[in-house]
């Protein structure tokens, strides 16, 4: 298999919104191309495709990760045809290079991580932590805004108005419906065995399964000890989406490597008003992307992997 083969496999691992993996990869002799996948928008929370570009974005940062740690120089293009605004990234592989140590470290991530919707531990996570984060957020070309312990209560205010809202629009719940019901050969889509049930939790957690069919217990932690970071850009132009994805990839992966578990959490920003409180979160100074949930495992037990789509269906390779 060629590096880029191996590197859009590696991004098959990405986070995206809903389990959509919504993205396509198209392999020409040395150049290896993203595209956005729009049938798979989930179109009631994100008409405006704002989250599929973030997923896309993350793809990539997976891929140029798995490269950069396999010694690859790349050549990245963002957005280089206006004529086909669906070719959302363009890798050229250069020449082999020693592998950078902290992309080794994050690549090392790659298969381990998962979104893990369980209550995490009262240990705190450090300062020093999460200025790193920050610091890996900014270099990507994105932003990190730590949620402060007075801002807490108006992000779990925000996340409930977005959440009662979503439960309340029939479109919502058939898109609930048709990425939680997947065929088992789909590898798509959040199953049963990944969501949490139902509890009072400091900022609640999306509710996939208003069925009561969730099987995760949050747990006997109360996310005391958790982090909660808002991730932002200064806009919603699609490349800033994009690099808001590819930061959003860094941080989990770097978090994951030092020993945190991570959620992304969307729906305060998918709602207008809810959104605009968010906003508020980050004094103004840009658009939030989303939330991420940062903290140590309370359960030990690992959680359950999320499908993945089949290679052959994602990666096409003209040779
Ligand atoms: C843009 C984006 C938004 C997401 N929003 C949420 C969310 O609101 N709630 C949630 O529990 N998970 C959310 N996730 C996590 C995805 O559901 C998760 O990545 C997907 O189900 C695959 O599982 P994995 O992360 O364990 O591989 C989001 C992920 C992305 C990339």
């Amino acid at each position: 298999m060629t590096p880029l083969e191996q590197a859009a496999r590696a991004a098959q691992h990405a986070p995206s919104v809903f389990n959509t993996q919504p993205w396509n990869w198209q392999i020409t002799g040395n150049t290896l191309e993203l595209f956005a996948d729009p049938g798979r928008r989930v179109d009631s929370i994100d008409p405006d495709g704002r989250l599929l570009l973030l997923s896309c974005g993350a793809a990539l940062h997976h891929a140029r990760t798995y490269l950069a740690a396999a010694g690859w120089s790349v050549t990245v293009e963002r957005m280089p045809d206006a004529e086909r605004p669906q070719l959302l990234a363009r890798v050229t592989l250069g020449h082999p290079i020693p592998p950078d140590p902290e992309s080794t470290r994050m690549a090392a991530a790659i298969a381990r991580r998962r979104t893990d919707r369980r209550a995490f531990d009262d240990r705190p996570v450090t300062e020093f932590e999460l200025t790193k984060l920050r610091r890996f957020v900014e270099s990507e070309g994105a932003y990190l805004h730590t949620v402060r312990p007075d801002q807490v209560a108006m992000l779990a205010i925000s996340t409930e108005i977005a959440a009662g809202a979503e439960l309340d629009d029939p479109a919502y719940k058939q898109d609930l419906h048709r990425w939680t019901a997947r065929p088992s050969q789909a590898g798509d889509g959040v199953p049963p065995g990944t969501a949490v049930k139902p509890e009072l939790r400091r900022v609640p957690v999306r509710d996939f399964f208003p069925d009561a069919t969730a099987k995760l217990e949050a747990g006997a932690a109360h996310d005391q000890g958790a982090a909660y970071v808002v991730l932002f850009g200064l806009d919603d132009e699609p490349k800033n989406l994009l690099r808001g994805g590819e930061a959003l990839s860094a941080l989990l992966l770097l978090a994951t490597a030092d020993g945190l578990a991570t959620a992304p959490l969307s729906d305060a920003v998918e709602v207008e008003w809810p959104r605009h409180l968010v906003r508020g979160l980050i004094a103004g100074i840009g658009e939030p992307y989303l939330v991420v949930r940062l903290g140590y495992r309370h359960d030990r037990q690992p959680v359950p992997a999320a499908p993945r789509r089949d290679t052959a269906d994602v990666i096409t390779t003209t040779r």
